[in-house]
C-alpha cells in the first residue's frame, strides 16, 4: 500500500539530483492580514489539498500565484518562503501579478472561458481576446519563472490545471527539463472543446508535455478525441500518446485522492469531538439526522439542485419535519465573476424561501454556513454528519467525496453523488444521485435518512477499502514513476 515513505523513497531512487518543480495558479499557504495579524491560511481547492502531501513527502519548490494581500511580507528576497509555516518541508515560489493581469487570465481566460468549456453544466463560456492575450503573457511569466528557478539542474516540472495550459509548450525545448501536467477539470468531448477560438494554441501548449494526466480514462479518451479533430498529429489509440512535430506526449488516467491516513487519524483526536459538541450546541441540533454539503460556492457543484431536493424531500415524506437539518458550508469563490455572484444570490434566496416554508419554532431545515471555517470545524461536521451530498452537475474527481470517506474511520456515514464525478467510478457503493432529476434526488434523500446501520457501515467499509488504497501517494507514485521513465533530452 502507498504512503509518505513509500512516495518518499520512489522520490529518492528515482529524482535524487533533480530538482522537483510543482507549478500552479493557486498557492497552497496564503498569507492574509486579520485584525492586526498576519495569518495564514489554507485554500478550498481539491488542487492544493491533493499537492501538499505530496510535496510535504517530496520536498522541492511549488510555484504559485501570490495571491494575498500578506503574502508580499512574508517572502525572501528571491520571492521564496519556506512551507507549511509551522513545520516547513519544502519552497514556495510566488509569482505576482498585477489586477490587471489577475482579471484577464484568471477571472478571464481561466474562468469565464476554460473552467464552463471544460464542464459540461450549460454556463456559457466567454472568449475574449484581451482575456486571452493577458493569459498568453501569463502563462509565459510563470514559464520564465520555472526556467529562473531551475537554471541548469535537471528538473522534473509538474505543471497543474488549466490556467496553465501554456507553460509546458513554453518549456519544451528546454533539454534539462522533463514536464508532465495534471488536467484537475474535466476534459469535455471535441464538439464541445471545438467553439474556443483557441483551440490550437491549447492543444500545441499541452502536447508539449511529456506527460499528461487526467483523472479518468473518459478525459483521456476525448482529449485524443479533441486532438484527432482539431489539429495535425498521430494518435496511437493503443499506447495513448500523441505525436506533433516530432514530439511525443503520454496521456494517461490517474484518478487523484486524499491522504486517507491523515484524515482517518485526524478525524479521532479528541478536539474532533469536543468541536462536534460544541457545533450542535452552537446550531441547536439536539438529536436530528444530519445532512451535510460542503462546497466552494461553484455552479459546477449542482448546490441549488440539491436544496431544491431537499425541499422536495421535506414536501413529500412531510413526516420528517423537525427530524432532519440539512447544513450546507459553503465558501465563496471567484466572486468577482457575474455568474458567481448570481448563484450566491440564488442560493441566498432558495435557502430563505425553504426555510420560510418549512420551518417551525423549533427548528429550521437549512443552516447556511457561509464563511470560511476551521479544519477542525470541517472535520467535525464531516465526522457528524448522518449523510453527505455532492451533487456536482460535471466534476473531474470530486474530493469532498473522498475526504467524507477517509474521515469516517467509525464506518457509519451515508454518501449521495452524482455519476457526473470522477469519484463515482471509484465509489460505487455511494447512493448515485443525479442533480438534474429532483424527484429521484428527494428519494435518494429519504433512502439515505433510511438505511438501516449493518448496510451503512457495509457501504462505509468498502469506500473506506478504496480511498485507502488509492489514496494521494499512490497517484502521485503513479505519475512520478511513468515519469521516470523519460529521458531527457528526448523530444
Ligand atoms: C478546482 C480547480 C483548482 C482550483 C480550485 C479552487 O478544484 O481545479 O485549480 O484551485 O478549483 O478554485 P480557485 O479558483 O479558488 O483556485
Amino acid at each position: 500500500m502507498w504512503n509518505k515513505n513509500t512516495l518518499c523513497d520512489l522520490v529518492s531512487e528515482k529524482m535524487s539530483g533533480y530538482h522537483f518543480v510543482v507549478v500552479s495558479n493557486r498557492e497552497p499557504y496564503i498569507h492574509v492580514h486579520e485584525k492586526g495579524e498576519v495569518r495564514c491560511q489554507v485554500p478550498a481547492s481539491g488542487l492544493t489539498t491533493a499537492l501538499d502531501p505530496v510535496m510535504r513527502a517530496c520536498g522541492g519548490t511549488w510555484i504559485a500565484h501570490g495571491s494575498g494581500g500578506a503574502d508580499r511580507e512574508m517572502v525572501d528576497e528571491k520571492n521564496r518562503i519556506a512551507v507549511p509555516p509551522k513545520e516547513p518541508k519544502y519552497t514556495l515560489r510566488r509569482v505576482w501579478l498585477s489586477k490587471e493581469e489577475e482579471a484577464g487570465y484568471y477571472y478571464g481566460f481561466s474562468n469565464e472561458a476554460l473552467w464552463p468549456l471544460c464542464h459540461i453544466s450549460y454556463t456559457r463560456p466567454e472568449f475574449k481576446e484581451d482575456d486571452w492575450n493577458t493569459y498568453y503573457r501569463v502563462n509565459r511569466l510563470f514559464a520564465n519563472t520555472v526556467l529562473e528557478e531551475v537554471g541548469d539542474k535537471k528538473a522534473f516540472v509538474f505543471v497543474q490545471d488549466y490556467h496553465l495550459a501554456l507553460v509546458p509548450g513554453f518549456l519544451r525545448e528546454a533539454g534539462n527539463i522533463i514536464t508532465a501536467q495534471f488536467w484537475h477539470i474535466p476534459w469535455p468531448n471535441p464538439e464541445a472543446f471545438r467553439i474556443c477560438p483557441w483551440q490550437t494554441e491549447i492543444l500545441d501548449g499541452l502536447l508539449g508535455n511529456h506527460l499528461l494526466g487526467f483523472h479518468i480514462r473518459y478525459h483521456c479518451n476525448n482529449f485524443l478525441d479533441t486532438i484527432d479533430r482539431a489539429i495535425e498529429a498521430r494518435v496511437d489509440r493503443e499506447r495513448y500518446e500523441v505525436q506533433r512535430r516530432g514530439l511525443k506526449t503520454a496521456v494517461r488516467p490517474y484518478p487523484i485522492s486524499v491522504d486517507f491516513d491523515e484524515l482517518n487519524q485526524e478525524a479521532q483526536q479528541p478536539s474532533v469531538e469536543e468541536e462536534v459538541q460544541s457545533l450542535k450546541k452552537r446550531l441547536e441540533l439536539g438529536d436530528v439526522v444530519v445532512g451535510l454539503g460542503l462546497d466552494r460556492i461553484d455552479y459546477t457543484k449542482g448546490i441549488p439542485d440539491r436544496l431544491k431536493a431537499f425541499d422536495r424531500f421535506l414536501e413529500r415524506w412531510s413526516e420528517y419535519r423537525g427530524k432532519v437539518v440539512f447544513i450546507q458550508a459553503g465558501v465563496p469563490s471567484r466572486v468577482h465573476i457575474g455568474v458567481y455572484k448570481a448563484l450566491n444570490e440564488e442560493v441566498d434566496n432558495l435557502i430563505e424561501e425553504i426555510n420560510w416554508k418549512h420551518s417551525s419554532d423549533h427548528w429550521k431545515p437549512i443552516i447556511y454556513l457561509r464563511e470560511k471555517l476551521r479544519p477542525l470545524t470541517l472535520t467535525a461536521l464531516r465526522r457528524m454528519a448522518n449523510f453527505c451530498v455532492v451533487s456536482s452537475l460535471h466534476d473531474g474527481m470530486n474530493l469532498v467525496a473522498k475526504e467524507y470517506v477517509a474521515n469516517r474511520f467509525d464506518e457509519d456515514g451515508v454518501l449521495l453523488l452524482s455519476p457526473f464525478t470522477g469519484a463515482s467510478r471509484e465509489l460505487p457503493d455511494a447512493i448515485a444521485t443525479n442533480p438534474y432529476a429532483t424527484d429521484h434526488f428527494a428519494a435518494a434523500i429519504k433512502e439515505a435518512v433510511e438505511m438501516p446501520l449493518h448496510e451503512r457501515k457495509r457501504r462505509m467499509r468498502r469506500m473506506r477499502q478504496m480511498v485507502r488504497e488509492n489514496n494521494i501517494y499512490k497517484w502521485a507514485s503513479d505519475m512520478i514513476s511513468d515519469l521516470a521513465r523519460f529521458e531527457f533530452g528526448e523530444g
